[in-house]
């Protein structure tokens, strides 16, 4: 059975004693998600979750009980990593926008003899300010004379065209994120070098997430190694590459056969290839389908070149698709419009792009539906026109009808704003009051979430596998707001 179609339960209860918009996740989904991860970059791979995905401490947490450290871009993150139980040892800091409060506190924590595992540093002005800080934090230390070194790895522009929606791309020449390969050097100087403050350890790189294919990653990885054994030569500790995220989820969507009416979906409209051999049709790659690629790249690297340690920081692939984000219908209403636009060309395994408002059907009638979710929930739609399937959880105040006929309906959001659509989908018979869920909401939905038209968080819940709903974040009040 569909999970869905097990979950719905679950979510019409929890909406019901929370209240919507209500962020869900699907804890069964979200510990497999995990293990399917885990089992493609086994120990001795170095696994971090990437807390930008999702940052609820909760969730961090329950990542982290499948054998996960942290990825954070800020202290905000990395004092919510903090709170989900992770020590130091198992966080990273990268991120574009690291501030001296940042670098400071990382060089606080080593000389407290809490080391984060590393900071992956983006430039030469970078590198500079957190070898002040560390030598600021030092001089300033009981027992000043004593060496502190703080670990850090060079992030790596890798130069390459990632297979993914160019707002979701990092790893490309112009993209702001990162160091050419031939600028490498010259961070390791503006850090002291080979023996100042900060003990250099190796190359960070992040392609782009959501990726389509493994080719773009490939070459950035092979970049990576290329120079990680160039430079291994004259720094004794330059040991470790990080492959960064990336890995894609299924996007979700309702089954073709009219059972949208009813709560009932697919994540095969694409499959995931995880065979390294297999070739053409509609595949996403999976986590092991990336994690294939690493040996054949290790092996054109000497063997005294090779890095010691291996990362990997993926978000979504953990926690994007047992994310649901649970609405209650406010208006539906009908109007005659104009021939719609040509349908737009899918972005497929991406599953960006939306359908534009009128494309789905020549039915010049349309059924337009306004829910209490929006682009201050889920804003990947406004951003840069992900998709994400809405699907009924009640119609007409019950629980959907199996024969119960699915029109299209025009999805928007409550912000007034024009771009706060959720794309055209099939839905049967709605009024005020109905619920509908979003699938695909648990990356880079609630982290992303903003207060705007003076809306307070939603709370967030977890369903267990055993059906208990544990609230894992409180509904922001109108207080909160101030
Ligand atoms: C440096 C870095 N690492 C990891 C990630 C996580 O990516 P994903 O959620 O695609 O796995 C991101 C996301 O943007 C990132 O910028």
């Amino acid at each position: 059975m569909d999970r869905l179609a097990s979950l719905a339960p679950a979510l019409r209860a929890a909406a019901r004693r929370h209240g919507t918009p209500l962020y869900v996740t699907d804890g069964a989904a979200l510990d497999a998600a995990a293990d399917a991860v885990r089992a493609a970059f086994p120990d001795p791979w170095l696994r971090a979750y990437s807390l930008k995905a999702n940052d609820l401490p909760a969730l961090v947490a329950r990542v982290a009980a499948h054998g996960f450290g942290a990825n954070v871009v800020s202290r905000g993150e990395w004092s919510l990593a903090r709170r989900a139980g992770l020590p130091n040892a198992a966080i990273t800091l990268e991120g574009i926008g690291k501030t001296d409060a940042d670098l400071r506190a990382a060089a606080r924590a080593a000389a407290a003899g809490e080391p984060l595992r590393w900071v992956a540093v983006e430039s030469a002005d970078e590198a500079a300010a957190l070898a002040r800080a560390v030598e600021r934090v030092r001089a300033g230390a009981r027992g000043a004379g004593e060496p502190l070194r703080v670990d850090a790895l060079v992030r790596l522009n890798p130069a390459v065209e990632p297979e993914t929606h160019a707002g979701l791309a990092t790893g490309g020449r112009a993209s702001k994120f990162g160091v050419g390969a031939d600028e490498v050097g010259a961070v390791v100087e503006a850090g002291g070098g080979a023996d100042g403050p900060i003990r250099w350890r190796g190359i960070h790189v992040h392609v782009g997430s959501q990726l389509g294919a493994v080719d773009a990653w490939r070459d950035a990885v092979r970049r990576a190694l290329a120079l990680l054994a160039l430079l291994r030569g004259g720094l004794p500790d330059f040991d470790t590459l990080d492959v960064g995220g990336g890995m894609p989820v299924l996007p979700w969507r309702p089954a073709d056969d009219g059972e949208a009416a009813v709560v009932a979906g697919r994540r095969g409209a694409f499959a995931f290839d995880d065979d390294p051999r297999a070739s053409g049709g509609p595949a996403i790659p999976g986590p092991a389908r990336f994690a294939a690629e690493v040996p054949a790249l290790l092996e054109g690297i000497p063997p005294d070149r090779r890095p010691r340690r291996l990362a990997v920081e993926p978000g979504r692939a953990l926690v994007g698709a047992s994310g649901w984000l649970v609405a209650r219908v406010l208006h539906v209403r009908e109007r005659t419009v104009p021939p719609g636009p040509a349908p737009v060309q899918r972005s497929g395994a991406h599953g960006l792009a939306v359908v534009p408002p009128g494309a789905a059907t020549d039915d010049r009638t349309r059924r337009l539906v306004v829910v209490d979710a929006g682009m201050t929930e889920l804003v990947r739609p406004a951003l840069y026109g992900a998709e994400h399937a809405v699907v009924a959880l009640t119609s007409l105040g019950r629980a959907p009808r199996p024969d119960a006929t699915a029109r299209p309906a025009r999805v928007d959001g409550p912000i007034c704003e024009s771009t706060d659509a959720l794309g055209e989908h099939l839905l049967p018979p709605l009024r005020r009051g109905d619920l509908v869920a979003i699938a695909d909401a648990g990356a880079y939905a609630a982290s992303m979430r903003s207060t705007y038209n003076g809306r307070p968080r939603p709370a967030e819940v977890i369903v267990e596998p055993d059906g208990r709903l544990a609230l894992a974040r409180r509904r922001g009040s109108l207080a909160s707001l101030a």
